[in-house]
């Protein structure tokens, strides 16, 4: 597994871009669990992978977590070599914000509301840092959690509005054995914060159950999410909105997405699931791509 971590190293992947399989980017702040793993083993099964590891600065608010943010290398390339990952790319905050103030990307569309409305410039800076990572990799592929819905969806945009070469993969939600979607902000969850936390999971499974009773109304079916919310310090959101512009609807049908964020103290936390809602069926469906053009992908 090479360590890259200056600009002179990413000389290192040119041979990787000559081979015929693609090149897949799992960006990661690390502090990896299970969730960012199972990216990593999808990323596998598609090509060659690189993982960067960087905690992006510029996505932190002030007052946020950006000085507090679990990190731990060693323990992050110990998990990643026995995957089979090719590359691990840890550039340090000067490689990537070399002056005060560089040039930055301005979210569309898909940033507003959801965590776009109470975290405001959180998405001009994953979108900057992506943009980054992307032109210092260049891959084909890029891997992305859908537990991040709203992110996908931001970072989908301005792949297509700047016309950036590079398909992107939404990966199911990796949760713990009780419903807890994976976090490296987890470690803040203590005793009954950590149970309090299962509301995020319960409510969005609170949502898909009304739905699959026949609920189209998203009021009834926001409300219902809010209940479940209850315990937690805040309810920030718990939304359901049509895929992929999260424009909210009369009548819930076709992709939707289920949405909620909460605080439980000291965490904020969010979970997501998105269905495909059509007649009285209702299945879990995919953000960005969809299994038959998947397939047809892995098959070319
Ligand atoms: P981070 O929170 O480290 O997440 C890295 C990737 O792992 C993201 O695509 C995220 O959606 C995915 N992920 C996190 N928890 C997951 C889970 N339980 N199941 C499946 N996937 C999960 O997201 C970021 O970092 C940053 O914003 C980044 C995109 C790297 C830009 O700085």
């Amino acid at each position: 597994m090479d360590l890259i971590r200056t600009l002179a190293d990413l000389q290192r992947l040119e041979p990787l871009r000559r081979d015929p399989r693609p090149l897949v980017m799992v960006p990661t702040m690390g502090a990896l669990h299970q969730g960012h793993l199972d990216l990593v083993r999808r990323a596998k099964e598609l090509g060659e992978v690189v993982v960067s590891i960087f905690v992006n600065p510029t996505q932190f608010g002030p007052g946020e977590d950006y000085a507090a943010y679990p990190r731990d290398d060693a323990r992050d390339l110990d998990l990643l070599r026995p995957l089979g990952t090719t590359a691990v790319f840890m550039p340090t905050v000067d490689l990537m914000y070399p002056r005060e103030r560089g040039v930055s990307i301005l979210a569309g569309s898909a940033a507003d509301g959801l965590c776009g409305a109470s975290r405001p410039g959180h998405f001009n800076g994953v979108l900057t840092v992506v943009a980054k990572l992307f032109n210092l990799v260049r891959p084909d592929l890029a891997v992305f959690g859908r537990k991040d819905a709203q992110q996908c969806l931001v970072i989908d945009q301005m792949v297509q509005d700047l016309n950036m070469p590079v398909r992107l993969i939404d990966h199911p939600t990796v949760r713990e054995p009780d419903g807890l979607a994976m976090s490296s902000r987890n470690v803040y969850l203590k005793g009954e914060a950590r149970t309090r936390a299962l509301s995020l999971s319960r409510a969005l499974r609170a949502g898909v159950e009304a739905l699959k009773a026949g609920e189209r109304d998203p009021a009834r079916i926001e409300s219902l999410m809010a209940t479940e919310l209850a315990s937690c310090d805040s309810l920030e959101y718990a939304v359901a909105r049509r895929v992929p512009d999260l424009a909210t609807l009369d009548s819930l049908s076709g992709r939707v997405l289920l949405a909620v964020a909460a605080r439980v103290e000291p965490a904020r936390l969010i979970d997501n699931l998105v269905v495909e809602v059509s007649g009285d069926k209702v299945t879990e469906t995919s953000l960005l791509i969809t299994p038959a053009e998947l397939d047809n992908l892995e098959a070319s």
